[in-house]
């Protein structure tokens, strides 16, 4: 059995307390949250703490508050010695504080709390200061997805910047496209198709591959007629941009 303490409340806190009080290999002992309404129903209460220095030593720790106070947080720990890791993309493992041993476990997905997330397909990105650990890390990773990967903290950093452009970035799209669709008295709806389609090519093709649209077909009068229609100067200069990267790219080719 490891046991696993949880420092925070947040999406990231009530995905991993949701899957981790599945499995029967692992046991969460305490969890600490400043604000013990957040975690409501999640938990047995009695496991909930609001004082960071009642958190007892356990085989693993898991951070996951906001990336600012992670620092923080890490120091404010009472115990030494034991595995402490956190959650985020793009912190080095050496901000965590010495006194312990440190770790990442860095799930890669998007989470918010309301929305249900498969766990066992999500991508776990592990990394330890020691081998010991770094093994300890992984059998509980297994626990709790088929998707393990040893990362540095370099390439988790890529991993991170990458993940900014292919979720958050193209997220942003979507509520750009909302709000034409919107001014135009046009269903949102009406791109889902569209927007599965795209998602689930370039499974089978590579992105480069995938690409289609007047911008990568040089028709410059239909990219001029778009640019001319869009009158909202962030989406006329991302529409801009993104035509001139897409076109950029395939000279490189
Ligand atoms: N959400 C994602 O999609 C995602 C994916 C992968 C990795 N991560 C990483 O996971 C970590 C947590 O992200 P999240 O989305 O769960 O954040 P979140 O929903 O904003 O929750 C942040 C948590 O941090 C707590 N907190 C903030 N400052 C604190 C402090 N000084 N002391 C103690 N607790 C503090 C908050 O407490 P209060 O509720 O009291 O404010 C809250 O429980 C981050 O490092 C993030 O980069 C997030």
């Amino acid at each position: 059995m490891i046991s696993v303490a949880i420092i925070g409340s947040g999406n990231v806190a009530h995905h991993l307390i949701k899957v981790i009080s599945k499995s029967k290999n692992l046991e969460i002992t305490q969890v600490f949250a400043r604000n013990k309404d957040r975690l409501k129903g999640l938990i047995d209460p009695q496991k909930i703490t609001s004082n960071l220095a009642q958190i007892k030593p356990a085989d693993v720790v898991i951070i996951c508050v906001t990336d600012g106070s992670v620092v923080a947080v890490s120091k404010e720990i009472a115990f030494n010695n034991q595995l402490v890791v956190h959650t985020a993309g793009s912190l080095n493992l050496d901000v965590l504080d010495s006194k312990n041993r440190k770790g990442v476990f860095y799930p890669l997905q998007t989470f918010s709390k309301d929305k249900e997330v498969d766990f066992s397909k999500v991508p776990l990105c592990i990394e330890a200061e020691n081998e010991k650990d770094l093994q300890l890390l992984e059998v509980f990773a297994h626990e709790l997805s088929s998707s393990v990967y040893k990362i540095d903290s370099q390439q988790r950093k890529a991993l991170h910047v990458s993940a900014v452009f292919v979720s958050n970035f193209v997220n942003h799209l979507y509520t750009i496209g909302n709000a034409i669709c919107q001014e135009h008295q046009i269903p949102f709806e009406i791109l889902h198709p569209l927007i599965q389609e795209t998602a689930q090519k370039i499974m089978h093709l590579s992105p480069v591959q995938a690409q289609t649209g007047p911008a990568i077909r040089h028709d410059d009068t239909i990219t001029q007629m778009h640019e001319a229609f869009l009158l909202e100067e962030n989406q006329k200069n991302i529409y801009k941009l993104l035509t001139q990267s897409i076109q950029d790219h395939v000279k490189k080719l």
